[in-house]
């Protein structure tokens, strides 16, 4: 079987150690943000899989601050490079009056995003906030407010850490653009 790097070219683009030196940043600053209101209840963490799981994986090591876990699944792409314009999402929580934090991997078109905060808002939390590694704003649709993004990316198809083309590249180490 060939290897996933000889099928595609993935070319270079945030590497291992500056997505580490800015998690670490992220994660001060939410705990920064958050340490008076979780004097009385944990920040809840809301991970969007399953792209973000190696990106919350991380972050939630470098926050201070008491917190909680739990995970939604929302899929808009097939095996397209492109959104299919759909937006399916699973998940069983139980959040009303708590403080959310949704970590997500990328927000492109918002459309993802839009779906998930309707939803979630109508189930009563305290507070609500959206936390990105990466962000398209070039390829927005949706407006979406993003309270903590890691990187402002350009409108191309990035894979690794996490994120992946058709399941696959979510193992790399480090985030590169696919070449079509
Ligand atoms: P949106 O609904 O268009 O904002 O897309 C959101 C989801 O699409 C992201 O959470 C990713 O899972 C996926 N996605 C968007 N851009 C890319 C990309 O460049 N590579 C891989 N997945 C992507
Ligand atoms: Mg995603």
């Amino acid at each position: 079987m060939k290897s996933q790097e000889s099928c595609s070219a993935i070319t270079p683009f945030l590497s291992a150690e500056s997505i580490e030196k800015r998690i670490r940043e992220m994660g001060r600053t939410i705990s920064d943000d958050y340490l008076e209101k979780t004097r009385l209840s944990p920040l809840h963490l809301v991970v969007v899989l399953k792209g973000a799981f190696i990106f919350a994986a991380d972050l939630v090591r470098q926050i201070t601050v008491p917190c909680t876990i739990d995970f939604i699944h929302a899929s808009s792409y097939g095996s397209a490079k492109t959104s299919s314009g759909k937006v399916a999402i699973k998940h069983t929580l139980a959040i009303e009056g708590r403080h959310l934090l949704l970590i997500e991997d990328i927000i492109d078109t918002g459309l993802t995003m839009q779906h998930i905060t309707a939803e979630l808002a109508a189930l009563k939390p305290a507070s609500m906030k959206i936390c990105s590694l990466l962000d398209k704003p070039e390829a927005r649709l949706h407006p979406v407010e993003i309270a903590y993004t890691g990187f402002v990316v350009p409108n191309t198809f990035l894979v690794g850490y996490g994120v992946d083309y058709d399941e696959q590249y979510r193992q790399l180490p480090s985030i590169g653009v696919l070449d079509s």
